[in-house]
């Protein structure tokens, strides 16, 4: 038997199990994932007296061994965001995404706050246009896995010149441009690109402010060395 506080409350546990299955199938917290369920993966990381479980640190440690990988945050909450990002700065991961259900939920202090941390946001597309009640992962994602804002709805973000604003203010350095088109419900990617520049042509942003958000800041995040011609698909055989 075992008694301990869980997110403040206090349980006990009477039989030997994982506490994983211990969190997810007897007090509902499902926003503990089962990854590998072996310890590897990091995906059913909690906090233990304050610190992160074991997979997590070897994660983190693995990315801050390996600067050519760059941390991205998934669909988590403002705090959990926030939380990586200070983890990621002591682990000194140099290079981290907060993915566009972060960043569309994160109130101006506290974008302040993970920019201060070395972090870059995402600006994705459909969530100022398209996302909505339809979900986007419903049809190939168990509803335990879904991404925690899935169905909710069309929440009013400010629409897509809200979104270029709110990029100007805070600098185009520190975002980049994604579509979420492809998936389930939207047009192909390269749709969505021409229509974020579209938008940001109309906003009146300049080439320059453009190429940074939809190029230059990703490219940084991959290493890619923009100095380099980019040879299209089907043709580097052929030079
Ligand atoms: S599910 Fe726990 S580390 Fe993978």
């Amino acid at each position: 038997m075992a008694t301990f506080s869980v997110n403040g409350k206090t349980v006990t546990v009477e039989k030997n199990q994982k506490l994983l299955r211990y969190l997810r199938d007897t007090l509902g917290l499902t926003s503990v994932k089962d990854g590998c369920s072996e310890g590897a993966c990091g995906t059913c990381t909690v906090l233990i007296d304050g610190k992160p479980t074991k997979a997590f640190s070897d994660i983190m440690q693995i990315i801050a061994d390996n600067p050519q990988i760059y941390l991205v945050s998934g669909h988590i909450s403002n705090q959990e965001a926030i939380d990586l990002c200070k983890y990621a700065k002591d682990y000194g991961i140099k290079k981290v995404l907060l993915s566009n259900a972060v960043t569309e939920h994160l109130s101006e202090q506290e974008i302040d706050q993970v920019l201060g941390l070395g972090a870059k946001l995402e600006k994705c597309l459909a969530e100022h246009t398209h996302t909505g009640t339809i979900p986007k992962t419903h049809y190939y994602v168990e509803p335990e896995y879904r991404a925690y804002d899935e169905g909710q709805s069309g929440a009013p973000k400010g629409g897509v010149y809200g979104a270029a604003e709110q990029m100007k203010k805070f600098g185009v350095e520190h975002f980049i441009c994604g579509t979420d088109f492809g998936v389930y419900t939207l047009p192909h990617p390269v749709e969505g690109f021409r229509e974020w520049i579209a938008c940001l042509m109309d906003s009146g942003w300049t080439d320059e402010e453009i190429r940074m958000v939809t190029t230059v800041n990703a490219a940084k995040m991959l290493d890619i060395d923009l100095s380099v011609p980019f040879v299209p698909y089907g043709e580097a055989c052929e030079k």
